[in-house]
């Protein structure tokens, strides 16, 4: 009698859990078939840009070289883009966009009484100033700089326009934001050091016994520890949003 009543509550929990699982499909089911057409975003041609924008990963420009020698009225015809949305004057009005006056160096997202979007004010706690390579990335493709950006602007592509267009806001109210020394490996004058390198290289890889164990990790090591602290301006960070005006 007992074995018999068992033997249903087993049955039963069996078919509950069947009924769960086919419920929980369901669900899901829904769900994903709901989110599928979500709003397409501004930014189509993002990913587009990114394939393209291989240079951005591979070097940015070298400011000390490209700022003293950029066309500073090609920059001001490739401000036309932006006029739209930005006055650059000083003291000049907000619009769709915030008064640029002085961008260059500046805090990011500090223009008082601009309602900036919530990524680009959690851009500014992560990047907190306009540096030469921040607006050089934003306005390659801003959407992909600042992901969920408002600024629905595509981009600009051309590295020389982005170039002379930054030279140009400089030179509206950030004439005080210095530009830094030319980096002297990537002067034309440093190609020879550079290619006796390759000929080391060479004789290291004749003897590859002896050549090729320390050579590898002595390298790598020395080049990861470089790049993660070169970057050192969280306190800067700090400081820079904590004076927004
Ligand atoms: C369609 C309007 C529009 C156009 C065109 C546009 N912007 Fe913007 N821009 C905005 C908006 C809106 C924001 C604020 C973005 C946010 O809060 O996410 C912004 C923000 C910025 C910022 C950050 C300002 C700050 O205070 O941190 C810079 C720099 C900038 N734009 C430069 C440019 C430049 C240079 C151009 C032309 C190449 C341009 N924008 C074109 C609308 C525009």
């Amino acid at each position: 009698m007992s074995g018999d009543l068992n033997g249903n509550k087993i049955l039963g929990a069996v078919l509950a859990t069947a009924f769960v699982i086919v419920g929980v499909q369901q669900v899901t089911g829904a769900i994903y078939h709901s989110e599928a057409p979500e709003k397409m975003g501004y930014f189509v041609d993002a990913p587009e840009e990114a394939a393209g924008g291989a240079a951005e990963a591979v070097l940015p420009p070298d400011w000390g070289t490209v700022l003293p020698t950029a066309d500073l009225a090609a920059g001001e015809a490739a401000f036309a883009r932006c006029v739209a949305c930005h006055t650059i004057n000083a003291g000049g009005a907000s619009g769709t966009g915030p008064n640029l006056n002085g961008i260059v160096g500046g805090a990011v997202a500090a223009r008082g009484g601009f309602a900036y979007s919530d990524a680009m004010k959690t851009h500014a706690a992560e990047a907190p100033t306009w540096t030469y390579d921040q607006l050089d990335q934003f306005l390659t493709a801003p959407g992909r700089h600042v992901p969920g950006t408002k600024m629905s602007f595509a981009g600009i592509r051309d590295t020389q326009t982005r170039v002379n267009l930054i030279a140009w806001l400089r030179s509206q109210g950030s004439g005080g934001y210095a530009v830094p020394a030319p980096d002297p490996a990537r002067q034309p004058g440093a190609a020879p050091a550079e290619g006796e390198t390759p000929e080391g290289a060479a004789v290291e890889a004749g003897t590859p016994t002896s050549g090729l164990g320390p050579q590898v990790p002595v390298t790598g090591a020395a080049g990861q520890s470089t790049v993660q602290e070169s970057p050192a301006a969280p306190s800067a960070a700090t400081s820079g949003t904590a004076s927004p005006r």
